[in-house]
């Protein structure tokens, strides 16, 4: 039977399924002026580049120069050259490998198109990145997550569950600075997780947004230097600005062909006056060492200020580590009567918003989220930091 104008029968069935979550819904509240949202995953525009894109666009665009004919036309699909060298730099990696993205979140999605058969399954670390498990689902895997702490993915239960037979396609992980959990990946586990992808023949996918936000410790070797069978994500998103869309994808060479196929159908190429911006940025390299380490300090002063903020106000009532980089602070309420979600509209109520746990666990594991909360300092000042942690408070009271 053909549908009427409002039975949408003509939707895929992929597109019937998908839902919007209610805390989606929810969170729309939050974009009123007088909310001091937490809940945002959105860099600080203090950071923005703006005149030294402004310069580099007047640059490029030099009607005399050799540039600006091929910045504004369409481009190779797998991206510029110079950029692409530039990236394989980064990564150690050869420029073969390197393909750029819209940013990194098209690159899962192209994962999920070349590796994932429906059914297949996919390993994420519970909690994970929401917009990851979208781009996954968006292919029909099964999603099977496994816990993380605050050393990252436990490497020691996914052993387990592949002794028993589990046969993932691919294991995703966020492994500096997580999205949400704030973890990094420990250098044992790292070693231990790519021993893994060897023996057991599957691949890793190294989804890296927030490595270079570090203010404090180093940096643990990143996997794709302990297996060959890891795709690495990079992005200008958190580096430079999320509006360039420019990210970039390292992988072994008998994904190229397929990924870029993939590419095609999906934007032919990714921006190419972008992809010129962005090179220009980041080969300034003492330009952009300067941008970084006043955006990292910046995000360091915030992530204190939360962090204290919460620990003075809530006391025993949560339970918060300190960032060592990146934009989040990952928290669990530690009175069992707190459900986050509910929190959630109370904290509303009192002009205040985070993400609940739920968001970030595989359906099966909600039930295991209810007590977190993702708390994101990046884009408030300390002051309003502070008053966040005072209204969160008042939030939490109400419960009593
Ligand atoms: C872990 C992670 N991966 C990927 C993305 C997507 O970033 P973009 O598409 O802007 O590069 C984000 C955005 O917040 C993220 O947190």
């Amino acid at each position: 039977m053909m549908g009427t104008a409002n039975t949408p029968v003509l939707l895929s069935h992929r597109a019937a399924q998908s839902r919007s979550s209610v805390i989606r819904e929810l969170l729309k509240l939050t974009e009123q002026p007088h909310i001091l949202s937490l809940a945002g995953g959105l860099p600080n525009p203090a950071g923005f580049p703006i005149h030294e894109i402004r310069k580099a666009t007047q640059r490029l665009l030099d009607p005399s120069g050799e540039i600006a004919a091929k910045a504004l036309q369409y481009g190779p699909t797998e991206g510029v050259e110079q950029l692409r060298h530039l990236v394989a730099e980064r990564f150690n990696c050869p420029a073969t490998g390197v393909i750029i993205t819209t940013g990194s979140q098209q690159a899962l999605d192209l994962i999920g198109r070349t590796l994932i058969d429906p059914g297949d399954v996919v390993v994420v670390e519970s909690p994970s990145y929401v917009g990851a498990m979208q781009a996954f689902n968006g292919w029909d895997p099964q999603l099977v997550g496994i816990p993380g702490d605050r050393h990252g993915l436990r490497t020691d239960l996914l052993e387990e569950r592949l002794r028993r037979g589990l046969e993932p396609k691919f294991v995703y992980v966020v492994a500096n600075f997580s999205n949400p959990s704030g973890a990094t990946l420990s250098d044992a586990r790292r070693v231990h997780l790519a021993d893994l992808a060897d023996r057991f023949g599957f691949v890793i996918v190294e989804d890296d947004p927030y490595g270079e936000l570090r203010w404090e410790g180093t940096e643990p070797a990143p996997l794709r230097a302990r297996s060959e069978r890891v795709i690495s994500l990079g992005t200008a998103s958190k580096i430079l600005a999320p509006g360039l869309r420019v990210g970039w994808a390292a992988m072994p060479q008998w994904l190229v062909d397929p990924f870029v196929r993939a590419k095609q159908g999906a934007d032919l190429h990714t921006s190419t006056l972008n992809q010129y911006l962005a090179h220009e940025l980041l080969s300034d390299v003492a330009g952009q060492r300067a941008r970084l380490g006043a955006s990292v300090a910046r995000y360091q002063q915030q992530a204190m200020a939360l962090h204290s903020a919460l620990v003075s106000e809530l006391g025993s009532a949560i339970d918060v580590a300190p960032a060592a980089g990146g934009m989040f602070l990952w928290a669990r309420m530690t009175a069992d009567f707190i459900d986050t979600e509910i929190l959630l509209q109370r904290a509303i109520e009192h002009g205040v918003a985070f993400v609940p746990g739920s968001a970030f666990f595989v359906p099966e594991q909600a039930s295991m989220s209810r007590e977190y909360l993702r708390l994101s300092f990046a884009t408030l000042d300390p002051d309003s930091l502070a008053e966040a942690a005072r209204r969160l408070k008042a939030a939490v009271e109400s419960f009593a």
